[in-house]
């Protein structure tokens, strides 16, 4: 049994005296996202995460997520240390886009725009022309269609089918997925819906294209949150990772949120819908990173992100690509 007060108490006391913040997301434990709100960090969608991290002047930007946005924080911030309490917390879009396999991807089509997720490594971006996060992918996908250019689209396949969908635009696919979103079944939610009829349906477009038809809602984190707040209905049925479910309650108490089917035995899945990296934060080792603060530089190596110099400003281009366009 863990004192929660203690370890948070300890928290708090070791990220003033580092000058540290917290960067949370969405998805991450509710302990983390309160931490980061009480503390004067942020609790974000990817595309807010890393437009705070960059406008931030704390010294040390401890990101609770995943790798990709530890990295995307520590690309735009080379000067800080960027810590993550645990850096083997991946993503399956990020693992099933290696770098190498990429670039033979792109050679093939050098007539094309890259267009890449931000849910990807350095290196791929580094190969990129530009990053999106779903917050934006629309409006650039949009922009490069009035450009004439076409694009090669990657990793993730319903991301990509949806933009194409949306915006008409010529795009080659990468054919990646998000293991959380992929499970969310489309037979299955239309049962749910009929259960509920008067429930609005709020899909990531991380689902597949079957499950986004049935959306009343398609949209970043950000957006579905937004859409509980500010939509008069009483019930939302939530296809995302349930971490979500802290700040739409936070934000709407009085709203019923129901988590969306993930297969047919499990109407109501209630260990599903969990990202398994963004579970990988907790209070425990997020004590361990801000005491590595104070430990040799071999303690802290297993918690900061560190990138290849010249990798980092290559990819550099293409996020700040997307950061202008944002603005
Ligand atoms: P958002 O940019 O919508 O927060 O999504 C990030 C993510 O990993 C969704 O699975
Ligand atoms: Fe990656 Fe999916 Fe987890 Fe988001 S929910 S971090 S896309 S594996």
């Amino acid at each position: 049994e863990t004192d929660k007060p203690a370890l948070i108490a300890r928290i708090k006391a070791l990220l003033a005296k580092h000058r540290a913040q917290l960067v949370a997301h969405y998805y991450v434990d509710a302990d983390l996202q309160a931490l980061a709100e009480a503390t004067g960090g942020v609790v974000a969608d990817s595309l807010e995460m890393a437009n705070f991290g960059a406008q931030s002047d704390a010294e040390v930007l401890i990101v609770c997520g995943v790798r990709f946005m530890g990295e995307t924080a520590k690309m735009l911030s080379p000067e800080k240390t960027v810590l993550m309490p645990d850096l083997n917390a991946t993503c399956s879009l990020d693992v099933g886009c290696p770098s190498d396999e990429f670039a033979q991807f792109c050679a093939q089509h050098p007539d094309r725009k890259v267009v890449v997720y931000a849910n990807t490594s350095v290196e791929v971006k580094a190969l990129a022309d530009w990053v999106v996060t779903s917050g934006n992918a629309l409006a650039i996908a949009r922009y490069l269609k009035a450009q004439g250019e076409k694009i090669i689209w990657a990793p993730d396949q319903h991301l990509g089918h949806w933009i194409d969908q949306e915006t008409g635009i010529d795009m080659i696919r990468w054919m990646g997925h998000c293991i959380v979103h992929d499970e969310f079944k489309a037979f299955e939610l239309e049962q749910l819906k009929q259960q509920y009829p008067k429930a609005k349906v709020l899909v990531h477009p991380e689902s597949a294209a079957a499950v986004l038809a049935l959306a009343d809602v398609v949209g970043s984190t950000k957006v579905l949150i937004n859409a509980v707040q500010s939509m008069p209905d009483a019930q939302f049925i939530v296809a995302t990772d349930q971490g979500i479910f802290y700040k739409m309650q936070q934000l709407a108490p009085s709203k019923q949120l129901i988590v969306a089917p993930t297969d047919s035995k499990a109407k109501q899945c209630i260990s599903c819908a969990n990202c398994p990296w963004m579970g990988m934060n907790g209070l425990e080792n997020l004590v361990a990173v801000l005491e590595a603060l104070d430990q040799d530089e071999r303690v802290l190596a297993q918690h900061e992100i560190r990138l290849d110099e010249q990798k980092r400003q290559q990819a550099l281009v293409a996020l700040n690509r997307m950061l202008e366009f944002s603005r």
